[in-house]
């Protein structure tokens, strides 16, 4: 299924929050006015507000409640993307120049820090003070598995663990605030609000997984964004960590990160993950969590959004960007 397929059912709602979202743009300042609007129609999934929408669909459904919150959490995904594409210092993003390459580093952080507080400043009209904590949580998580991802870098000494500790903290926070808010704004009672939660945060895991395997084995114009950038920068993720355990000896990454050549260790890595039951093994791990994700939404009310999610769940493991 196509993600517009997918969205069908909700789209006239992410209409809402695209005009919203464009609205955010629109301010009295020359400075801001350029980088915002640029910023705003990068050509993203929106999966992260099609995610609060969705959650909010089984008690409660007030739009107007909502759509503070599912802009904020796109907001916040953008800011993160802006600083992220700064501290990696990379060029492309949504097929075009990131906001790096075109502003330079200065005025992308400023737009970054832009974004994080306007986010807050929705969250804040929602009047919701367990909304308000949900969005600063993942702002604190996200800086927190970013600074253990740089501090891992080119590290010998990798681990499952400390990998899954990084995307927890890194993208599947984001995600459980946008599942646990939009159960929260539309009242929903305790024990779905934590079945929702706890979606968010195993698609999380799965999502990450899989844009981890398509560092390795998608290409720039499908991804929109460079590929084989992970290892450039010495970040082990699930398929490099494969690879250094399978091959404990002659292993391109460990010489890679032994100061060997560069570009040549990159390209064996890349091959060697790709010609081996590595990437299938990744596949299957975020499959695994896809399953544990979608696993307890039988106990949510049936309604549309169910199926819903559960077909955005199969879209992610198997997306191409
Ligand atoms: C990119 O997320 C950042 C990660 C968490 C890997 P998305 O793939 O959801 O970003 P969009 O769709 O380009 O906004
Ligand atoms: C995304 O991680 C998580 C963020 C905090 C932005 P990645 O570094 O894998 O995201 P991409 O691949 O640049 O989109
Ligand atoms: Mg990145
Ligand atoms: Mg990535």
């Amino acid at each position: 299924m196509q993600l517009n397929e997918i969205y069908a059912p909700i789209q006239k709602d992410l209409v809402a929050v695209e005009d919203g979202l464009k609205s955010v743009g629109i301010v009295e300042s020359p400075w801001l006015n350029d980088l915002l609007g640029y910023a705003l129609k990068g050509g993203g999934k929106r999966l992260r507000p099609a995610l609060a929408i969705l959650s909010a669909c089984f008690y409660d459904y007030n739009l107007e409640r909502l759509l503070p919150m599912a802009m904020a959490v796109e907001l916040m995904h953008l800011a993160t993307l802006v600083h992220d594409d700064t501290i990696d210092n990379s060029s492309v993003r949504w097929g075009r120049p990131t906001v790096n390459k075109v502003w330079g580093m200065e005025k992308a952080v400023l737009l970054g820090d832009y974004l994080f507080a306007k986010a807050g400043d929705l969250a804040v009209s929602t009047e919701d003070m367990r909304v308000i904590k949900l969005l600063l949580q993942p702002l604190m998580l996200i800086t927190n598995g970013e600074l253990a991802q740089a501090a891992s870098a080119f590290k010998l000494e990798q681990s499952r663990e400390h990998y899954f500790f990084r995307i927890s903290c890194k993208t599947a926070a984001l995600f459980v605030f946008a599942t646990e808010s939009g159960a929260v704004l539309s009242k929903t009672p305790e024990k779905s609000t934590q079945i929702l939660r706890g979606y968010g945060h195993y698609l999380g895991i799965a999502f990450q997984i899989i844009d981890d395997i398509l560092d390795f084995i998608g290409t720039e114009e499908e991804m929109g964004k460079p590929v084989g950038s992970d290892l450039a920068q010495g970040i082990v993720t699930l398929p490099a960590l494969m690879l250094m355990e399978r091959y404990p000896q002659d292993n391109p990454v460990k010489k890679l990160f032994q100061g060997g050549d560069k570009k040549e260790n990159i390209k064996r890595a890349t091959e060697m993950v790709c010609n081996s039951t590595i990437t299938q093994e990744c596949f299957d791990v975020a499959s695994d969590y896809r399953t544990k994700a979608c696993q307890n939404l039988k106990n949510l009310p049936a309604k549309e959004a169910r199926a819903v999610l559960t077909n955005l769940a199969d879209f992610i493991v198997s997306r191409w960007r």
